[in-house]
């Protein structure tokens, strides 16, 4: 039987966050990464223009044998996860920030996100859906995806003086690429901080309908890198993760 692969794709080096957690619980199925960091960021783009990139990104996905791919990034997913599912004959996960398990925190909850991510009706409908258990500070760091793919590998330069002061029950990482920041976020802001990382590698698992054997026992399978940055995505994820 011929490999398929399970994609990820984000504007940049963010969507290795997911990568790397769906290769720790399902380390024997191949994986197959896309990265368009020479555009990236993605996030003060039109959606026109999100939209146009990420349809380039997932044609060349579409080249390779696929059983599932992961929009590994919000701001696309935010802005044109239903175009892409419409398109391709592969099933396509998204990313949704994790606003139903913060808001369950029930106080002042901070949400990061990208300012497309943000405007998107996505998230509105998510923050509405869940208005009356926690309240929410919105807010769009101007070019924190950017700096921290300009400081990779060193996470430790991006600076975090842009986190609003205030009180908060939870933080949402809205973001990809801020997972990398997690636990320094978490440290500044002294509350919990919640990503959609764990969940959508296993929505993804579900959907590829795929078999991960006995994990421990076939050791690490095929991981490929394409797009504009390759050989960067490569070094960088072997070595953080
Ligand atoms: N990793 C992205 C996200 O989850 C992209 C951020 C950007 O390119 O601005 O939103």
């Amino acid at each position: 039987m011929q490999k398929k692969y399970v994609a990820f794709f984000d504007s940049g080096i963010g969507g290795l966050n997911l990568l790397a957690a769906f290769r720790q619980k399902y380390p024997d199925i191949p994986c197959l990464y896309y990265g368009d960091n020479a555009h990236a960021p993605y996030g003060n783009k039109s959606r026109e223009e999100i939209t146009e990139l990420a349809f380039a990104a997932f044609r060349k996905i579409a080249t390779r044998p696929v059983a599932a791919a992961a929009i590994a990034c919000n701001t696309v997913t935010a802005c044109c996860a239903e175009q892409l599912r419409a398109s391709f004959s592969f099933p396509v996960a998204g990313m949704e920030p994790a606003v139903r398990p913060a808001a369950k925190t029930g106080g002042n909850v901070l949400v990061l996100a990208t300012r497309a991510t943000m405007q998107s009706e996505r998230m509105q409908d998510l923050l509405r859906r869940y208005s009356s258990e926690a309240r929410f500070t919105l807010f769009c760091p101007q070019d924190l995806a950017g700096e921290i793919e300009r400081a990779a590998p060193d996470f430790s330069r991006v600076d975090l003086s842009f986190l609003p002061q205030g009180k908060y029950s939870a933080a949402v990482l809205g973001c990809t690429h801020y997972v990398f920041l997690k636990d320094r976020i978490a440290e500044r802001l002294g509350c919990p901080v919640f990503d959609g990382i764990l969940g959508t590698a296993d929505h993804l698992y579900k959907i590829a309908n795929v078999c991960s054997k006995n994990p421990q026992k076939q050791g690490k399978s095929a991981l490929i890198f394409l797009g504009n940055a390759k050989k960067h995505n490569k070094k960088l994820y072997l070595s953080l993760f």
